[in-house]
């Protein structure tokens, strides 16, 4: 079984992560022209590091819930397996199945890793741990001086082609009998398109989400429940089948 998982901000709701564009989502109080993009960082850097790290420190408390731990075992059973992920959280590499972690390679975090932080001038970048957060601090890169600023995609920015490309690649060699896209509104024409571009002509689309999106209309199955409840019973499935 050759399988493609595409993941949102819903996988991680059920682990405490607020979502986006939901009831209780990020964009329904706050405006992302303010925190994320590269125009809200240049005009108040220390507000958009605060909200960085509150979202850090919530998701260090937080723990991976059974909809991660699916996906592990799917990886970990199915002959390929490719994850991309828009959630820069770190549940999906901290969820463990049958004593195993997803390995580096099975997942692309397309919109980035929030723990890295990395210079807005120059390539230099790093992961942050805990304890090298400093309160209102904005950190500076030891190479060339200038601001850093959180390893994860603004609005209006492109994505890292080398991302791009793993995705692409795993896409160029071969077409997929199951692709799986959860929690996701798939706001953006590249989640849509790898999703529809990926399956073949005999697979299987799968959207797991509560409330319907633009890609419902193209897929076989729809599972109308939240991930934590129904990716586990659909990953046994897949593997019985
Ligand atoms: P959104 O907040 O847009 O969408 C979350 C989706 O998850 C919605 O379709 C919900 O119906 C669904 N959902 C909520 N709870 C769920 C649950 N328990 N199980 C399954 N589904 C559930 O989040 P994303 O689609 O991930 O980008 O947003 C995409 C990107 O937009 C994010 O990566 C972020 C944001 O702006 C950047 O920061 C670049």
């Amino acid at each position: 079984m050759r399988t493609l998982v595409i993941t949102g901000a819903g996988v991680s709701a059920e682990s405490g992560i607020p979502t986006f564009r939901g009831k209780d989502g990020y964009w329904r109080n706050l405006d992302p022209a303010k925190l994320a993009t590269p125009e809200a960082f240049a005009n108040d850097p220390k507000l958009v590091w605060e909200w960085y790290r509150e979202r850090r420190e919530r998701i260090r408390n937080a723990q991976p819930n059974p909809a991660h731990q699916a996906i592990v075992k799917l990886a970990a059973h199915a002959d390929e397996f490719l994850l991309v992920t828009q959630n820069v959280d770190d549940l999906h590499l901290r969820a463990e199945s049958e004593g195993q972690r997803l390995s580096r390679e099975k997942i692309v975090q397309i919109h980035g890793d929030i723990f890295e932080a990395r210079c807005s001038r120059c390539d230099w970048s790093r992961q942050e741990q805990e304890e090298e957060e400093e309160e209102g601090n904005v950190p500076q890169c030891p190479e060339c001086g200038e601001l850093m600023r959180p390893g994860v995609v603004w609005f209006g920015e492109q994505l890292d082609p080398r991302k791009i490309g793993r995705v692409e690649n795993y896409l160029a060699r071969g077409l997929c009998d199951v692709v799986i896209v959860a929690g996701t509104t798939a706001a953006f024409g590249y989640i849509i398109d790898w999703a529809l571009r990926a399956r073949d002509q005999d697979g299987q689309l799968i959207e797991v989400n509560p409330d319907p999106t633009p890609l419902s209309g193209f897929a076989t199955h729809l599972i109308r429940e939240p991930a934590g409840r129904a990716l586990p019973q659909l990953v046994d499935e897949l593997l019985a089948t």
